[in-house]
């Protein structure tokens, strides 16, 4: 469903040209669960990235179905981002001035109150009934990092692209989260690709490609590296990944015109405007 054919992504900053992913063939297969592990700069991030479509390849190409990634316009990519993909990075990128439902919702355009409902589902599934009008500073990182799952998967994405999305929870939490991307795997058939440099968390999966100095390897790399990782690309503004501006403007107004009718017999939030 989704190829890399000699991908390679060359960094240049000034004189210094650095080859983040070189020459990486990798094909990932309906509802497969891909981890890819490797220390800190390896190029796992790059490569994630460039799967994606969230950055452009300097050579080879990304094929998802029959569509070739690069040769869509940024409109092109930004649409098919959203209806195809979910994003779970290890920063979890909530908007603060949504609850957790509203935040859960921002994947679907025109939520209607059916989407309404599968948000609600979606969230009481991980966890977080008691939760849903929090807004993220009233969560636990693991509650957020939950919620950012939940939003990843609301339009039923046929890949999710995780980026060290356990790198700020403690292991227990870390293993839950895992337990909840698994579960939203095997029952929406959505393929999983996890760049992780702690493999622990990679239990189920199909297949582990290890990244070593931009290239693939079969044979495990070093000891993993501690790496910051999970950051949205230079450049790349992080809502923008998750959702469109268009779609922000359509809440803020929405908003504006209405208190949220998702559930009147909720307390009211005393931190909402
Ligand atoms: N925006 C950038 N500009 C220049 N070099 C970069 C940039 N992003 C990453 N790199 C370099 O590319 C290599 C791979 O980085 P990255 O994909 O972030 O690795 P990982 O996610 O495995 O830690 C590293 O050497 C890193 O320093
Ligand atoms: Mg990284």
């Amino acid at each position: 469903m989704l190829e890399a054919h000699e991908l390679t992504l060359t960094y240049t900053t000034g004189e210094t040209r650095t080859n983040a992913v070189d020459g990486v063939n990798l094909a990932v297969n309906e509802a497969e669960f891909v981890g890819i592990v490797g220390p800190s700069g390896s190029g796992k991030s790059s490569l994630l990235y460039l799967l994606a479509g969230l950055r452009l390849p300097t050579g080879g190409r990304v094929r998802f179905r029959a569509q070739e990634i690069s040769n869509l316009s940024g409109n092109d990519r930004a649409a098919l981002r959203q209806q195809h993909f979910g994003f779970i990075f290890q920063q979890h990128f909530l908007i603060e001035y949504l609850t957790a439902l509203e935040n859960v919702l921002v994947a679907i355009a025109r939520p209607t109150a059916e989407d309404r409902a599968r948000a609600k589902e979606l969230l009481e599934s991980l966890g977080l009934s008691d939760h849903l009008r929090k807004h993220p500073h009233q969560l636990s990182g693991g509650q957020r990092q939950r919620v950012a799952a939940a939003r990843a998967i609301m339009h039923r994405p046929d890949v999710v692209f995780a980026d060290e999305p356990t790198a700020s929870l403690d292991h227990r939490t870390a293993f839950e989260l895992m337990e909840v991307i698994r579960k939203m795997r095997t029952s929406q058939q959505t393929a999983l690709v996890v760049v992780t440099h702690d493999p622990s968390i990679l239990s189920g999966a199909d297949r582990i490609v290890h990244m070593w100095d931009g290239r693939m390897r079969s044979q495990p790399g070093e000891p993993a590296v501690n790496g910051a990782g999970g950051q949205v690309p230079n450049g790349v503004e992080a809502r923008t990944v998750l959702v469109s501006p268009a779609t922000l403007r359509a809440i803020r107004r929405q908003r504006q015109q209405q208190s949220p009718p998702d559930d009147p017999a909720a307390p009211g939030d005393p931190t909402q405007p």
